[in-house]
């Protein structure tokens, strides 16, 4: 039921857009990867490589990457994780909101400029931060220009995402069987601290957006 509901929603938005995923490599992101896949197998996949994630994530990606053939782009931040250390010293523990500025949001704008249509795999229950989330949202670039902002699991929960991936023998990131339960850059994600919020282990419980999905304007 949840299953059909996003391929209707992939099938009509996909049909005939110049469309990308966002994709994390997350269980989320992989899982619509696996359906918009079946509508779309040359998806461009925007990876944000901030250069700060875990060894077994960039692993993940590039064996996923084999495997589906995907069409991976990878987002890079204008410096360096060098050139920002050796200017500003370690961002993500000073002013990580600066540091998720220059290597997760400036990126994603600047790759998301060429798209209509722009898939994530955000779900209303990861935080209280999205629990409005709608399927559909329209999101503006900087520049002016207007996205569609799709989130075809918007209402799945962890077990659906869990049940689909096990169903398609979807192989997942190692880092879950440690016990992590959202997973961004490395210096930024720990365990959760909390057993009933999925994302109480990111930026150590101090923040819980980055900045790439708070422009969004809901509704259109
Ligand atoms: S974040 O804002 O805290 O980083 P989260 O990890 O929950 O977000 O992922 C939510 C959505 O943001 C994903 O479905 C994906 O579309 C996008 N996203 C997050 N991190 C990345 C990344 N490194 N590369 C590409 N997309 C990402
Ligand atoms: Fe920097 Fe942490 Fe944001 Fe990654 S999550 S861009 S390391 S502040």
């Amino acid at each position: 039921m949840m299953t059909q509901e996003a391929q209707a929603v992939l099938a009509r938005v996909l049909d005939g857009a110049n469309a990308c995923l966002t994709c994390s490599f997350q269980a989320e992101d992989v899982v619509v990867l696996h359906l918009a896949r079946q509508v779309r197998p040359d998806l461009p996949v925007l990876f944000l490589d901030t250069g700060y994630h875990f060894a077994a994530t960039y692993e993940y990606r590039d064996r996923m990457a084999a495997e589906w053939s995907l069409q991976l782009i990878n987002l890079t931040a204008r410096q360096s994780v060098a050139e920002q250390e050796a200017e500003f010293g370690l961002l993500y523990q000073t002013r990580p909101a600066d540091c998720c500025g220059a290597r997760k949001v400036e990126p994603l704008m600047r790759g998301l400029e060429p798209y209509e249509v722009w898939l994530t795999g955000l779900r209303r229950e990861q935080s209280p931060t999205r629990a409005n989330l709608q399927v559909e949202e329209t999101h503006k670039l900087p520049t002016g220009k207007q996205l569609a902002k799709i989130s075809p699991l918007a209402a799945w929960t962890n077990r659906d995402v869990w049940q689909y991936a096990k169903e398609h023998r979807i192989p997942l990131l190692s880092l879950y069987d440690q016990g992590y339960t959202s997973i961004g850059c490395e210096p930024c994600t720990q365990l959760p601290l909390d057993p009933n919020n999925a994302r109480s282990g990111r930026w150590g419980g101090a923040k819980l957006e980055c900045g790439i999905h708070t422009f969004t304007q809901p509704g259109s």
